[in-house]
């Protein structure tokens, strides 16, 4: 037998990332590559980037320019980009970088061993089409578990189109998996081992298909239909948009067990005026009342959101109104970004950009009143016995870390042998990013 080929994935940007690096590593193992986390030693590199903010497309071209001497000292070294700025610039980067050899765009992943016989025969390969089969079904099955939690991918594109968005443009259209295939693959990650699944899609709560009485069904129905899987006992989604949480989706909340009570449902601002310009079709007090809504199903859930400061035309004003907005919440966890002009989106095109020190200042402020929020969630766990899923050691000799239903990361003094298991844990102390406690008997 020759030596496994290596390989080497970089991967840039949100979970759909991380689970399409997943993917693509098990379809190269079958053209005979095994993973490396070096990429010194490796005989193919990729990076599966993202386009979603500031300049993605220029920092690939920086990262490329610093392979360049692993590829001039190993001319067999085959290089790929992947991922979304691979959909958005395409064969733009093969002119450009001389030492990319393919390029490969989301839709495209099960052709990637094909392109990689030809990149190996020195042909430079480019696939960014949006094709018709399903590239899922074409990916490497049954999947191998990498530990008790696993991503699935339910529903990949979106078609909100807002006016800061990349994503419709390099995932496309809306496309929701088939349950039964679905279904399938949490099976094989549950008798692998895998306790938690984590459903992803761009607009995960729009996914819509056929459910077992042969009816069509929404996330609600395929989230109970995963719930009922042996070994499944947990269960979370992202990335949800407002307008797609409907009424079964939120009774979920209330009454399957194994969905975990923590919801990341953006918002992005909290002033009318900016949402109707982002076109995000809500506005801020209907986010208000569904927030009252979910909570009503489900009292204890912790809530987070994304928010961009600094969108074109934001005024004090509208600033003001979504620090209020985020004042009335009270979210758990958050994460706040500087808008930043993504080119072919309608709101890059648009005059009124904000200015660098006004966008750097809200950003502050919004961090600030954010991180204060999620400190007080945190800190509110102290003397509670919460649920843990322990998944591996921590830092600190004799330590394993686990995530509680709410998301926080829990250390705790135990033995090895408790990874994979989930066990009450009384919640003793709660430090800046995670909290301590003891396993309760
Ligand atoms: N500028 C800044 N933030 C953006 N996001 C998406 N596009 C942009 C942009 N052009 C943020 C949104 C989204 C998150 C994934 O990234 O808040 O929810
Ligand atoms: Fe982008 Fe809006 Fe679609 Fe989310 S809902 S992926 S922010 S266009």
């Amino acid at each position: 037998m020759p030596d496994p080929k290596k390989l080497f994935i970089k991967t840039y940007g949100c979970q759909m990332n991380v689970y399409d690096s997943e993917r693509m590593a098990e379809a190269m193992g079958g053209e005979g590559y095994v993973v490396t986390d070096r990429a010194d030693d490796a005989d193919m590199i990729l990076l599966n980037t993202c386009h979603i903010r500031e300049k993605a497309a220029e920092k690939v071209y920086s990262e490329l320019g610093r392979l360049k001497p692993l590829k001039e000292a190993r001319p067999d070294l085959r290089i790929g980009v992947a991922g979304c700025v691979a959909q958005a610039e395409g064969a733009e980067i093969i002119a450009r970088q001389p030492l990319v050899d393919l390029v490969v765009g989301p839709q495209s992943y099960h052709r990637l061993p094909e392109l990689a016989r030809r990149a190996g025969q020195g042909a430079r390969a480019v696939d960014t089409d949006f094709p018709e089969e399903d590239k899922f079904e074409r990916l490497a099955r049954p999947r191998a578990a990498h530990g008790p939690t696993a991503f699935l991918t339910v529903q990949e594109g979106c078609d909100k189109f807002c006016a800061f968005c990349v994503v419709p443009y390099t995932r496309g259209a809306e496309v929701s998996r088939p349950a039964d295939r679905i279904e399938a693959e949490a099976r094989a990650l549950a008798a692998a081992g895998v306790r938690e699944l984590t459903l992803l899609g761009q607009n995960v709560n729009a996914w819509h298909g056929r459910t077992e009485d042969g009816t069509e069904g929404g996330l609600a129905a395929l989230i109970r239909r995963l719930a009922a899987i042996e070994g499944v006992e947990r269960l979370r989604y992202t990335t949800s948009h407002p307008n797609d949480m409907d009424d079964a989706l939120i009774a979920a909340h209330g009454e399957v067990p194994a969905l975990m009570p923590y919801l990341h449902l953006p918002v992005q601002s909290g002033s009318d005026r900016i949402l109707k310009a982002m076109n995000r079709k809500h506005t801020a007090d209907a986010y208000l009342r569904l927030v009252e809504r979910i909570r009503a199903a489900r009292p204890d859930i912790l809530l987070s959101s994304d928010f961009i400061v600094g969108f074109p035309g934001e005024t004090d004003a509208d600033f003001e109104d979504t620090l209020a907005l985020v004042r009335a919440v009270g979210f758990g966890a958050s994460f706040s970004f500087k808008y930043s002009p993504r080119p072919g989106t309608p709101a890059a095109e648009r005059g009124n950009q904000v200015p660098a020190e006004v966008m750097d200042d809200r950003l502050q402020r919004l961090q600030a009143l954010i991180t204060s929020q999620q400190r007080a969630a945190q800190d509110g766990m102290v003397g509670r016995t919460v649920e843990v899923l322990f998944e591996k050691p921590g830092r600190l000799p004799g330590q394993m870390v686990g995530k509680s239903g709410h998301l926080h990361a829990v250390h705790v003094l135990a033995p090895e042998a408790i990874r994979g298991q989930i066990r009450p844990v009384r919640i003793t102390e709660s430090g800046p990013n995670s909290l301590g406690g003891e396993v309760a008997a």
